[in-house]
């Protein structure tokens, strides 16, 4: 039989959770929010009358207990959940931070429960799901060997793929999804702001652009990071690396230091490929310190 779950903070994630776990056979606990609409809204979806504004009065009972308040909040809801003993002997307390690790919830072992983190490589921007927001996605898990095994048992059941990670490697682990979404839409925005300074229309920036971001990400699927850079940097042309910097300088000088230090990094990549002399290598650094 599957465990019985208790969600802590009603929100996107959490109403996601609550609805696809229930529907994976996993057993709805109770429900508890800051305020019990959120909790209610979200009990009611899955024919649940547990519901609270008091988290240990829902989590007491759960086998798994899943914390998925803002990230301020999972260190001191899980304080005040252990104070009152709330989590019952060897419970499972998972929080969905990918930023924090397991370690916020050493309160929870006054209870003799086991915790975990459990962080779903996705966006949630919405509290309604038709579709299976799990489906497909990686999950990262960490913590203590029987929370981490739980964990990897209900990332599979709701259709993810689990990935263990150490403890120790949480933040910097947080630190590449931060790079690989967020500062892609940052490097994106910049792509979109110099082919304005060309004369397109910021509307229209975007779809120009787009068949040229889709190609380099296939290029990078099909030969990786490395192999899949061109342009003037992976050919050494020193030049209109130069022309780029003078130009960008005199029209957006707010958009060179940017310029510089992605140029600087990908002399980096150009050097790993091998193709370009070294003196060019050189110089290239050089024009982009
Ligand atoms: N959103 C994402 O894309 C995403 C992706 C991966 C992981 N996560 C992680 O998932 C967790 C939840 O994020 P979210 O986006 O679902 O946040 P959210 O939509 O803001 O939901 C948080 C919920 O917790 C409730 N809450 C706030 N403080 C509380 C407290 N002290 N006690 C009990 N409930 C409290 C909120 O208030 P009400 O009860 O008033 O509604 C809200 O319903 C975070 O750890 C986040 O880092 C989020």
């Amino acid at each position: 039989m599957k465990p019985s779950f208790a969600i802590v903070g009603c929100g996107k994630v959490g109403a996601a959770l609550g609805i696809f776990l229930a529907r994976a056979g996993y057993t709805p606990a109770g429900f508890a929010s800051r305020s019990l609409s959120s909790a209610k809204h979200l009990a009611d979806i899955v024919f649940s009358d547990q519901v609270s504004d008091i988290p240990w009065h829902v989590t007491r009972s759960a086998n798994v207990v899943f914390l998925t308040t803002p990230d301020s909040a999972i260190e001191e809801t899980c304080s005040l959940i252990s104070q009152n003993a709330g989590f019952s002997d060897q419970a499972i307390v998972l929080h969905c931070s990918g930023a924090l690790s397991s370690s916020v919830l050493s309160s929870a072992k006054t209870c003799n429960a086991w915790t975990g983190s459990m962080h779903p490589l996705q966006s949630f921007a919405s509290a309604g799901y038709r579709n299976n927001p799990f489906k497909g996605i990686i999950v990262s898990i960490e913590g203590e060997d029987p929370a981490v095994k739980i964990a990897k048992a209900i990332a599979a059941d709701l259709g993810g793929t689990a990935v263990t990670l150490l403890t120790e490697a949480k933040t910097l682990y947080h630190a590449s999804a931060v790079a690989a979404s967020n500062y892609l839409v940052t490097l994106i925005d910049f792509a979109a702001q110099l082919i304005q300074e060309a004369g397109i229309d910021r509307k229209d920036a975007f779809n120009l652009l787009k068949p040229l971001i889709e190609g380099t990400l296939s290029n990078i699927e099909k030969v990786g990071a490395r192999e899949a850079l061109t342009g003037p940097i992976a050919r050494g042309d020193v030049q209109t690396v130069q022309k780029h910097m003078e130009e960008i300088g005199s029209k957006r000088p707010d958009l060179l230091a940017l310029y510089k230090l992605l140029g600087f990094y990908t002399v980096d990549i150009a050097a790993k490929k091998n193709t370009v002399p070294e003196s060019i290598i050189k110089e290239l650094k050089r024009i982009t310190t």
